[in-house]
């Protein structure tokens, strides 16, 4: 079969790449070696997590703090199997979302591992092991990612696992160490901890979600603190052994002292994860790797090989699910002759843990480090009349604004619905928004947008209103 566009990896960077040619027209077939569409975040990623965080965040609601809010529920009990068979369903009814627009834009899905022949040839061996070789005039690479497994950590699939295996638990364990307070270990172990697992979490660094706002990261600690959740900063994991029903986890602290043994029923492996181009035969083109394993790509996100891009995970840069998609149509819309931009700077970073954390553009560290100056305005959600009608009070909104020209630089926050509300400041910041013209904005009352007013009142003037 003869194809403008192969595309290798139905991820988010892949199947949104696959729309877009469609869309524009072109011949397209895409890859994957599962059965499901979707890569990582619709199976095993953004959308099973959030799926689960959702469910426990109502077990612990209704546990916890409904009872504030003049409402008592008795024989209150979890159901484990079937808040994974919810996400299951969820899961599928996205992924079976992906077919149908495949079909609606005249995508052509071949499932089965593909590998290059060389640069326009790519074989695809189904799991009946029949083979088909189609032929491509552009290959998109969108491989994506899988977990960082150091063999010391023996992962086993059972109780030594990664994010992919803590997803299908189905009895709660009473114990769970997680390695690493990235974004996976604080979402997973919010939803463990919320739904009474006891969490210990190790991390080899002084400090959680390292290249966050420090102050978002020092806040967040201390409620996850309050949920329950124990922290090992600047601890070292020596080894960890699975058993049939247990696991072992022995680290020491990095400023020296004696070794201290975890015994836990599962230990989660959340350490980052690594670029995925495994038995994709790379070598038969000239597609090359940076020394972390990465694709690298130059201008227009093109390899060494002309004919052949990469994009979304197995590429430098943020491992975000609408990066990957930026990515996707990037490149699709510079095959088709467009002219396509993309702001790395405006991405923003989200971490679904309650409340959330939500950041766009440069922290005050990196500004510090980069030696610009500026002004930064702050609001705590408590102040807010809409945060004490929800009882959601944790938490702030942060503006950094250039210190001359007012234009903002970065929007960082700790705060309930930050997911949502973080997109005020993506929008404002590529129209190169100021602080004040953020400040002059009428935000709906009583919201916990008015919290990014007030912040942005306090940046500009130092004249939160609330405050
Ligand atoms: P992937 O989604 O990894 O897809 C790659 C696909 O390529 C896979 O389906 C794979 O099977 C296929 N493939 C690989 N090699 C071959 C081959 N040779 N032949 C055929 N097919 C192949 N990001 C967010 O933005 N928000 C979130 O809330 C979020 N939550 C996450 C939660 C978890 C637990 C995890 C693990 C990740 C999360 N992410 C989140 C990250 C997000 O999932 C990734 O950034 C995103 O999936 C990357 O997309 P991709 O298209 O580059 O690759
Ligand atoms: P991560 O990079 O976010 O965090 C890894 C953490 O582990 C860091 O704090 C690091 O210092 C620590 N660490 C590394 N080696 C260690 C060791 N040997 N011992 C102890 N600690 C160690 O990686 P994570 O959480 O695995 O997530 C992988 C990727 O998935 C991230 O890049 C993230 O972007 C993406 N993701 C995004 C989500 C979102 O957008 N909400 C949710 C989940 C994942």
């Amino acid at each position: 079969m003869i194809y403008d566009l192969v595309i290798i990896g139905s991820g988010p960077g892949g199947y949104v790449a696959a729309i877009r040619a469609g869309q524009l027209g072109m011949k397209t077939a895409i890859i994957e070696k599962y059965n499901t569409l979707g890569g990582t975040c619709l199976n095993v990623g953004c959308i099973p997590s959030k799926a689960l965080l959702d469910s426990s965040e109502h077990y612990h609601q209704l546990n916890h703090t409904f009872a504030e809010h003049g409402i008592s529920a008795q024989k209150v009990s979890l159901d484990m199997p079937q808040m994974i068979e919810r996400k299951n369903q969820v899961v599928s009814q996205t992924c079976d979302g992906v077919k149908f627009l495949m079909k609606k834009n005249k995508v052509d899905v071949y499932y089965g591992h593909g590998s290059f022949l060389d640069a326009t040839h790519v074989k695809v061996i189904a799991a009946d092991k029949t083979e088909t070789i189609l032929t491509a005039g552009t290959v998109i690479i969108a491989t994506g990612s899988k977990p960082v497994t150091p063999p010391a950590m023996g992962y086993d699939k059972n109780r030594v696992i990664t994010s992919t295996e803590t997803l299908n638990i189905t009895s709660l364990p009473k114990h769970m160490v997680i390695i690493g307070a990235g974004v996976i270990g604080l979402e997973l172990g919010s939803v463990f901890a919320r739904l009474g697992t006891k969490v210990e979490v190790v991390e080899y660094l002084d400090r959680i979600l390292p290249g966050m706002d420090t102050d978002a990261a020092k806040e967040l600690m201390r409620s996850l603190k309050k949920l329950g959740i124990t922290f090992h900063l600047s601890h070292e994991v020596i080894s960890v052994k699975g058993s049939k029903t247990k696991a072992k986890v022995e680290m020491k602290p990095r400023a020296g002292g004696d070794a201290i043994t975890l015994d836990t029923d599962y230990c989660l492996i959340a350490i980052g994860r690594r670029p995925y181009t495994e038995g994709l035969g790379l070598e038969n083109t000239g597609v090359k790797l940076d020394e972390k394993g990465k694709i690298i790509v130059g201008e227009h996100l093109r390899t060494d090989e002309p004919n052949i891009y990469a994009i979304g995970d197995v590429i430098k840069g943020a491992m975000l699910a609408h990066k990957a998609e930026e990515e996707g149509i990037y490149v699709v819309e510079t095959i088709a002759g467009q002219k396509p931009h993309i702001d790395y700077n405006l991405i923003p970073g989200v971490v679904y843990t309650w409340p959330e954390i939500a950041s766009v553009g440069k922290t005050e560290e990196t500004l510090k480090a980069e030696g610009v100056e500026f002004k930064v305005g702050k609001f705590p959600m408590k102040a807010l009349g809409r945060s004490r009608a929800s009882g959601d009070t944790e938490g702030f909104v942060k503006v950094i604004a250039q210190k001359d020209t007012d234009e903002i630089l970065g929007v960082h926050m700790f705060a309930a619905r930050a997911a949502d509300l973080i997109m005020e400041g993506v929008a404002l910041m590529e129209f190169r928004a100021s602080a004040e013209d953020m400040a002059r904005i009428s935000h709906p009352h009583p919201t916990f947008s008015e919290a990014i007013k007030e912040a942005a009142l306090d940046a500009t003037e130092k004249r939160a209103l609330h405050f």
